[in-house]
């Protein structure tokens, strides 16, 4: 078996890894896709905010007319973006990812992060647009947004529906009051941030945990780096492992975050490295091993998101 599948709480399965989209330019973005779908990949991982959903949309438009991936098959993620948390905003956002990405339904749609913005001005020039972050923070109130999102699951627009980047907190105010309670989480997991305590009470309530930056974000954007950052897929452990199995750091990475139930996301751009981060069905990891990935653990967040940190929903009294 080239892959495996996790249940959600709705009976909803979703393919165990996902490829994930973040940074993915214009220039790359369909020869990527394309490749991912014809090798075996059937879940991907996407948001308006990466703005490449109409570029996705066209190259599973075109899959899915030559008959060579049927919808059912395919486990499409997208995400609303912090400034589109008012009503009407989510609602719309929803409708445009549909249309962009050519679907007549989501497979999940998360709200990509609490941290509220004001709506886009489109009557603005761009200079406009660049005001600082800080200024347009908004406090929504995200049970408002969640029930926009039920109510797109009833229309059946949307099969299911999840949260992103939220504390233990939040997430527990949602599912007391949903109708429909959230069926994933995804948030930043990986052998340096094992989100203990998170995916525990994940665990409890049965939310599906999906683990970005699996392979430690190397190419993350420049505001997010920092000197002492270490560098998981060069860590002497992993590469220690990867060297006993014959395997490549990264399948060490992803094949860990499978073992402890993680879905993950892995980016990439090579062909190579897509199909490496497929493979990651047919080996597994010794207890001995695992403990040893285990002791890698040390809450190094690299999205810290520290733009946001004066914004009301800000990772309020996270637990580690
Ligand atoms: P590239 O796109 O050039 O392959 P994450 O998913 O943790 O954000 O990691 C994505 C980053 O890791 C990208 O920079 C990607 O670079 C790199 N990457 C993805 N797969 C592999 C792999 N199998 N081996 C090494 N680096 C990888």
């Amino acid at each position: 078996a080239s892959r495996g599948f996790v249940l959600f709480n709705n009976g909803a399965r979703m393919p165990s890894i996902g490829l994930g989209t973040f940074q993915v330019t214009k220039d790359s973005i369909q020869t990527v896709v394309d490749y991912a779908l014809d090798i075996g990949y059937r879940h991907i991982d996407t948001a308006r905010s990466y703005g490449n959903e109409a570029d996705i949309g066209k190259v599973l438009d075109k899959n899915l007319c030559a008959g060579t991936l049927k919808r059912n098959d395919l486990f499409v993620t997208t995400k609303v973006p912090r400034d589109c948390l008012g009503e009407k905003d989510t609602e719309r956002s929803v409708r445009e990812s549909l249309d962009f990405l050519q679907l007549n339904y989501l497979d999940l749609v998360l709200i990509h992060a609490p941290w509220g913005q004001e709506p886009p001005l489109p009557d603005k020039t761009t200079e406009e647009q660049k005001r600082p972050a800080q200024e347009s923070f908004v406090h929504y109130d995200l049970l408002t947004t969640w029930h926009v999102l039920e109510n797109l699951v009833r229309k059946g627009l949307i099969h299911s529906i999840g949260l992103s980047n939220f504390t233990q907190r939040q997430i527990e105010r949602i599912w007391q009051n949903a109708k429909i309670k959230p069926a994933n989480l995804q948030l930043e997991c990986h052998a340096y941030l094992q989100q203990l305590a998170l995916r525990s009470y994940c665990q409890q309530r049965g939310i599906v945990v999906t683990g970005y930056s699996p392979l430690g974000a190397p190419d993350r954007p420049e505001k997010y780096r920092n000197l002492d950052d270490l560098h998981l897929l060069s860590d002497p452990v992993v590469q220690d492992i990867a060297e006993q199995l014959g395997r490549a750091p990264a399948q060490i990475l992803l094949r860990f975050l499978l073992q402890i139930g993680v879905v993950p996301v892995p980016k990439s751009t090579q062909p190579r490295r897509i199909a490496e981060n497929l493979q990651v069905f047919d080996f597994s990891l010794r207890q001995d091993q695992m403990s040893q990935l285990q002791a890698l653990n040390r809450n190094m967040k690299f999205f810290r998101f520290e733009q946001f940190q004066n914004h009301p929903e800000y990772f309020e009294n996270e637990e580690f």
